[in-house]
Formats: structure tokens, C-alpha cells, sequence
């Protein structure tokens, strides 16, 4: 089973940082589970605009390939006016509509205020959904002080839901591939 983080942001660390330890709980969960972090900084996707896949740069095609063939998916963005991050928003936007299709994919967000917790609810899932994800019910929406100045986790209550939310994962995907 293949776990592939997104974290999608070009500036800060705290959305890197969440996905990252999602993917570590999800290995602890299950030893089997290979994991990858996509990272955006790490490469120059194209803008959409219009044209098929087949004509956008290698990087652009890679980021496609590393979510269409992930088994199941985490997918990380920072609350950016009130809303998720224009980075994630144009990759979302590359992806075929059943590009998701039969993968749960969870959602993280990382956030300066508790003002815009419903955003991955109200927001992400929907294109989630229409990509034919299956979206769990629950996600984390982190706040910046639950991190330290070296953007380390500090508050425990935060770690439990990162462990909770990554065995959630797991066990839909295991239940669902189990019926397929
Ligand atoms: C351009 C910009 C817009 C932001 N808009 C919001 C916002 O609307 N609501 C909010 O709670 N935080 C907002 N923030 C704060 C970020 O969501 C928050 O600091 C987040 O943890 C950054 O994640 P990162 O370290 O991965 O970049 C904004 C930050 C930036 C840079």
C-alpha cells in the first residue's frame, strides 16, 4: 500500500511538517506502508491553463503520476484567505475527474486561526469528492501555536490527533481494499 503525502505549499514549513508526521503515524500503524512526501517547493508545476497534460513539464507530470498512483492520500494546505493554498488549488486542477477514484484521501490543514476550520470541510472536500475520493470524517486543522519556533509540534493534543486521523486512514483503506 503506497501513502502519499501533499503538502501544498510553496512558503512556510508547519503544512510539511503535519504531512510528514501523518505518513511516520500511518508507517507505525502498518510497517508495510510505503510513504512519499510531495513537497510543491520541490517542483516547478505549471500554471494550468487549458492545454492536456501531455504539453506541461516533467514536474508538472510527476506530481500527477505520485497522486494517481498513490493507493491512499493525505493532503496538506495552509489556510490562505480563508481559503486552501492557490499552490494545491492548480494541482488539483491538473488531475483527471476520476483521478481519486477508490482512494481515501484525508485533508490537513495547518492555520494562524481557529477562524476557518470549516474551510477543508466546505472547501477541499468538495473537490475531493468530485475527483471520487473518499474523504474520512475526520481531518486536522492545526493551529501555528501548536508549534515551537522551529515549527516542532508542542502541543500533545494535537500528536493524539495526528495518530488518531492516521489510523482512521488506514483502516478505510484496509476495508475498502479488502471488499474490492
Ligand atoms: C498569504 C497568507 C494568507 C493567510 N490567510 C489566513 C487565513 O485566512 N486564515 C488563517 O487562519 N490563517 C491564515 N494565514 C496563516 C497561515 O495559514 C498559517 O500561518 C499556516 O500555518 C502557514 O503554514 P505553513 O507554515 O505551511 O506556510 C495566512 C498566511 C499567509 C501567508
Amino acid at each position: 500500500m503506497k501513502l502519499v503525502g501533499l503538502s501544498g505549499n510553496l512558503a512556510g514549513w508547519k503544512t510539511n511538517v503535519v504531512v510528514h508526521k501523518v505518513l511516520t503515524a500511518a508507517k507505525a500503524v502498518d510497517k508495510d506502508i510505503k510513504t512519499e512526501l510531495v513537497d510543491l517547493r520541490d517542483y516547478e508545476v505549471e500554471f494550468v491553463n487549458g492545454s492536456p497534460l501531455a504539453y506541461y513539464n516533467d514536474d508538472t507530470w510527476d506530481v500527477v503520476n505520485k497522486i494517481t498512483s498513490a493507493d491512499l492520500l493525505v493532503i496538506g494546505t495552509p489556510i490562505y484567505q480563508a481559503s486552501i493554498s492557490g499552490a494545491l488549488k492548480n494541482v488539483l486542477d491538473h488531475l483527471p475527474v476520476d483521478a481519486l477514484k477508490g482512494k481515501v484521501t484525508g485533508m490537513v490543514a495547518t492555520a494562524g486561526s481557529h477562524n476557518h476550520f470549516l474551510v477543508p470541510e466546505y472547501q477541499l472536500k468538495p473537490i475531493l469528492s468530485y475527483l471520487k475520493g473518499i474523504v474520512p470524517a475526520t481531518s486536522v486543522y492545526i493551529q501555528d501555536d501548536a508549534f515551537d519556533d522551529v515549527n516542532e509540534i508542542v502541543d500533545e493534543n494535537v500528536s493524539e490527533r495526528i495518530q488518531k486521523f492516521a489510523e482512521e486512514l488506514v483502516s478505510l483503506q484496509k476495508s475498502i481494499s479488502e471488499k474490492k
